[in-house]
């Protein structure tokens, strides 16, 4: 970030992984930040953050797939702070990987589409008011490329996929609506990167994933909504 006046980011999914890494590199840079997950009571790592950058973060509970509780969280940072200028959704849930259709498993399917794709159009719809009033402000989906129809050659993670494949539909469908209130909007893959959902063999780190993510967001204008980037800023096939 380039400016003085710290940004102020909102981070779903913030309690470990990406989000968590999001959330640290945010502080470093001295920006403010709201990490929603759904129970700070148990998330050590934010506890640890808040202890070292009180008056830059906050935690607060938000699970993406509950209509209140996204409502709450608003409304907990809409108390605090006039507008935001990047949120990020992160939060994700991957099913079953591998698989065939003649294993389907419809519920977790629709509970995976819950997380991936209704959640990050919930948590929009609910700050825009905040995005409204920010500074040049961003949503950052954060998708998979597991969700590109053109890259997939491999077939199974049938969960997965479609959700990210219509987060990636929702993305764009957001840059075109959310167009005239200039608010940009992307899909972004952060690289197979070591998490829980990553797994060990994962080539990436969570700092080499995110540290390209915050260039990548920072530099993005109007001429990116709608776009889809891998976290190094390449556009990637749909
Ligand atoms: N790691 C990779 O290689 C990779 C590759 C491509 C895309 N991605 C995407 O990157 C994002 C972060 O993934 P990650 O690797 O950091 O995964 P992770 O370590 O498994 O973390 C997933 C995060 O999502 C949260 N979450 C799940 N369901 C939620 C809900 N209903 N409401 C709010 N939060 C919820 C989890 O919270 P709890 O702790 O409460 O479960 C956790 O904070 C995801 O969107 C994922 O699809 C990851």
């Amino acid at each position: 970030m380039t400016s003085q006046v710290p940004s102020r980011i909102v981070i779903t999914g913030a309690n470990r992984g990406i989000g968590l890494e999001f959330v640290q590199e945010y502080l470093q840079e001295g920006q403010r930040v709201f990490a929603l997950c759904r129970h700070p009571e148990s998330a050590p790592a934010l506890a640890e953050q808040h202890k070292e950058h009180p008056d830059l973060l906050t935690v607060l509970p938000c699970d993406v797939t509950d209509d209140v509780s996204v409502h709450h969280a608003f409304d907990d940072v809409a108390a605090q702070v006039d507008g935001i200028e990047v949120l990020i959704n992160n939060s994700g849930s991957y099913g079953r990987k591998g698989g065939t259709v003649a294993d389907l498993d419809f519920r977790e399917i629709e509970a995976v589409f819950g997380v991936n794709t209704l959640g990050p159009l919930r948590v929009t719809r609910a700050f825009l008011p905040l995005l409204g009033e920010g500074n040049n402000p961003k949503v950052v989906n954060i998708t998979s490329i597991m969700g590109s129809i053109h890259d997939n050659g491999t077939g199974g993670s049938y969960a997965y996929r479609l959700s990210k494949a219509a987060l990636n539909m929702a993305t764009r469908n957001l840059a075109l609506d959310l167009r005239e209130q200039e608010i940009i909007c992307v899909a972004v893959h952060p690289g197979w990167v070591k998490t829980d959902m990553g797994g060990p063999e994962a080539p990436l780190t969570v700092d080499d994933s995110v540290s390209n993510m915050l260039r990548l967001i920072d530099s993005l204008d109007a001429q990116h909504s709608g776009g889809f980037f891998n976290y190094r800023g390449r556009e990637l096939p749909w």
